[in-house]
């Protein structure tokens, strides 16, 4: 493990598939005003004084992530990890840099699109078309999705009345419905319970056997020790380290 992206490569391409993601020289920039209608104001009259504040979130990222690679995110809170995951999603743009993905990833996070006031079978025809099957495919797959959440007579109610791990479940069924390519995680397992947690895993390795690639955030080492073989340490928007896993948790753990 090192700090020098060039110098220790974790994996090869010829150790996985192809390359499928590459993050280079990336900035992800926040810009907060103070008060929101001053703001505006500022932005119209094309100044800009006092009350903004940029927040620079992503400082300079680099690395790339081969096929059927699985990569742990970790870093302290407010370490830039769920604006990188964001930005690769393309929910979030880049201020700086390029993000290539060969396939469109699939984010699951704790804020995902999903609509509160109506039901949980309505969210899943609608994740599932936000996800571009038809409505064929989704008549076909909806009961092993609703199987898969295993939420009980809740599916039915509007998602604003779901527990957090409810609603993990069923963004966790509706997100693997179709094995992603690539898959990014961002701490939305550990709310489920024992059961859930090992069921998701089991999807999971699942993906990663059939040449999925992961990216997984989480505070949980052994949530991460289980599911990925390589680390990525984030601090303060800047990645202090990158490759095998145990060495970057040993590394990451001395450090904090
Ligand atoms: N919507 C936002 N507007 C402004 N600043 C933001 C926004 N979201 C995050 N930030 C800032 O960007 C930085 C990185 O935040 P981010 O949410 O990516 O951290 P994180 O590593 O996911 O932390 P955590 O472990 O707490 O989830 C922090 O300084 C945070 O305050
Ligand atoms: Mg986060």
């Amino acid at each position: 493990m090192t700090t020098d992206p060039q110098a220790e490569r974790p994996k090869t391409p010829a150790e996985h598939g192809p390359m499928v993601l590459l993050i280079n020289e990336v900035d992800i920039d926040y810009e907060v005003w103070e008060d929101r209608r001053r703001g505006l104001r500022e932005r119209f009259t094309g100044m800009q004084g006092a009350g903004r504040t940029v927040i620079h979130a992503v400082k300079g990222a680099s690395f790339a992530v081969y096929e059927g690679e699985s990569v742990a995110i970790m870093g302290s809170n407010g370490s830039g990890k769920s604006t990188i995951l964001a930005a690769i999603a393309g929910l979030l743009p880049v201020t700086g840099g390029e993000i290539y993905a060969s396939y469109e990833p699939r984010l699951m996070g704790v804020g995902a699109a999903l609509l509160p006031k109506v039901s949980g079978m309505r969210n899943i025809r609608i994740g599932c078309l936000a996800l571009g099957m038809s409505v064929e495919q989704i008549d076909e797959r909806l009961d092993s999705i609703i199987e898969f959440a295993d939420i009980g007579e809740a599916i039915n109610r509007p998602l604003r009345s779901y527990s957090s791990g409810m609603k993990a479940r069923l963004l966790f069924a509706i997100a693997t419905s179709i094995r992603p390519k690539i898959l990014m995680i961002d701490e939305a397992l550990s709310v489920g319970d024992k059961e859930f947690r090992a069921k998701s895993e089991g999807r999971i390795q699942d993906m990663l056997n059939h040449a999925g690639t992961l990216l997984m955030v989480s505070h949980n080492m052994n949530e991460l020790k289980r599911l990925c073989t390589r680390g990525i340490w984030l601090e303060e928007g800047v990645i202090l380290a990158d490759g095998p896993l145990d060495e970057v948790i040993a590394t990451y753990t001395e450090g904090t």
